[in-house]
């Protein structure tokens, strides 16, 4: 379907708020809020891990890919480490020892390796019995012309269901139940490709909470008309994400008398859910959500046997989406964050020369880390000792950032670091961890 009739889309959902927005008294009454419900074990947070990373084209799950850090640290283990941050900094701010549950949705093609990995790194200090995976469906894949394609010859292609498969896997495994009886309120669910991702971040649960939502997207402002990402609005009444495919270049170009683009909520599937939302979903509400047809290179056997590898889509998958559920919230609110500070997904290989690859992951944490330690007084300084421009952000994907890595065991998201580093001068590669500051050169790591 396309929407190019203003009168039917709407881009502003009813509460649009941003924490980017100056007003530092409220920022930090949501995180207090936020803090207050991890604290009393209310808040559980649920990765969606069941894709199978086609394009960065790795035979193993996303979340174990190392894009090449100083630490190597895996998208797991960076998941992990800031779970095991929060639950300290909410114990640090209402005193109280607490869990925040962390719900893996893997798929067929994902489920054991994952397993294996987290048990493998002993969870990366989590408890193992709050680490709970559980399993999407699959569906057969097919050919354009709607023949069933086989993966090998007496094997029927099956691909995970979309991430809006979570619906029915969270029935399947009885995820809400679990999510009841250890007396979580409500669920941060984000997808495990996002380098950036706040895991559980308080503020935007205090943010939703003192809204009295349901149901809530973070989103970045999508700036450029023609990117491709979907953008979170209300059509005809009801909210949802319309892909970039599904809107006229005319109604992707519109802005506001601030010039700002209208449609500009970005989705990075970033939601916040109540667990009474997600038992609605899932008891009243799932088989009515639709599915949608993705274009994939699906590897196939043709009728000699034979192996093929498609270099470009040759076949469609069906799959749900995570956002489809948002015509249900009975209230939907919309936080608006920095791209800078929240957001750096990992879909291609580097050798497609794209965006959102190994290395614009890399360096969008790194250029992060390194504005955290500047703004908490510390410098960097060349090989003369001539101090470093402090112009940290990126022109574009080829600059080289400085590289500066904080461990989340260190800090959360930029706090807490002064003590570390104010009035210091380091040489880049700088770790940040919980014990210390280290340049690697200056001591041969
Ligand atoms: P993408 O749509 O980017 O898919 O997933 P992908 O599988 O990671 O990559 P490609 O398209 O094959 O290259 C966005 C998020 O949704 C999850 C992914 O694991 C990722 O976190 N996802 C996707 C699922 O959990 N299940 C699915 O069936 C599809």
């Amino acid at each position: 379907m396309r929407y190019s009739c203003p009168q039917t889309v709407q881009p502003r959902p009813s509460t649009h708020e941003s924490p980017g927005n100056g007003d530092l008294m409220r920022a930090q009454a949501w995180q207090w809020e936020g803090l207050l419900h991890i604290s009393q074990n209310r808040v559980a947070v649920l990765l969606l891990a069941g894709g199978q990373g086609t394009r960065l084209g790795v035979t193993y799950p996303k979340g174990m890919y190392d894009v090449g850090l100083p630490s190597h640290k895996t998208l797991f283990q960076l998941q992990a480490e800031r779970i095991l941050k929060l639950q300290q900094l909410a114990e640090k701010c209402h005193g109280n020892r607490c869990t925040i549950p962390w719900y893996i949705m893997t798929s067929g093609r994902t489920m054991r390796s994952t397993e294996e990995f987290f048990a493998k790194h002993r969870y990366f200090g989590l408890q193992k019995e709050n680490v709970v995976f559980f399993q999407q469906g699959m569906l057969p894949a097919m050919s354009f012309d709607g023949k069933i394609l086989l993966e090998e010859k007496s094997k029927v292609s099956m691909a995970p269901d979309g991430n809006g498969g979570l619906y029915r896997a969270l029935a399947a495994w009885d995820i809400v139940g679990d999510m009841e009886r250890r007396g979580v309120g409500c669920v941060h669910v984000y997808c495990v490709d996002n380098i950036l991702v706040r895991v559980a971040d308080p503020r935007f649960i205090g943010f939703c909470v003192q809204q009295g939502a349901d149901c809530c997207a973070k989103v970045v402002e999508k700036t450029n008309p023609t990117e491709p990402v979907g953008v979170v609005c209300r059509v005809d009444g009801v909210y949802q994400v319309v892909e970039y495919s599904e809107i006229s270049l005319a109604t992707a170009q519109r802005r506001s008398p601030d010039g700002r683009l209208l449609f500009n909520a970005g989705n990075i599937a970033n939601h916040f859910f109540t667990v009474p939302f997600l038992r609605d979903i899932v008891n009243v509400h799932e088989p009515q959500l639709q599915h949608h047809v993705a274009q994939k290179k699906i590897p196939y056997v043709d009728s000699q046997g034979q192996l093929i590898e498609p270099d470009k889509p040759n076949g469609i998958k069906m799959e749900k989406f995570v956002f489809d559920i948002f015509q249900f919230a009975k209230k939907f609110v919309v936080y608006e964050v920095l791209r800078e500070d929240e957001f750096s997904p990992l879909k291609n290989a580097d050798s497609q020369n794209g965006k959102d690859n190994p290395t614009t992951a890399r360096h969008a944490l790194m250029s992060l880390h390194h504005c955290w330690v500047l703004n908490a007084g510390g410098h960097f300084i060349d090989e003369n000792g001539c101090r470093l421009p402090a112009i940290p952000r990126l022109k574009d994907a080829s600059d080289n950032p400085i590289q500066c890595e904080v461990s989340p065991l260190s800090s959360y998201a930029g706090e807490g670091l002064e003590s570390l580093v104010a009035n210091r001068e380091f040489h880049a590669p700088l770790i940040i961890d919980e014990h210390g500051a280290h340049e690697l050169v200056k001591n041969g790591l």
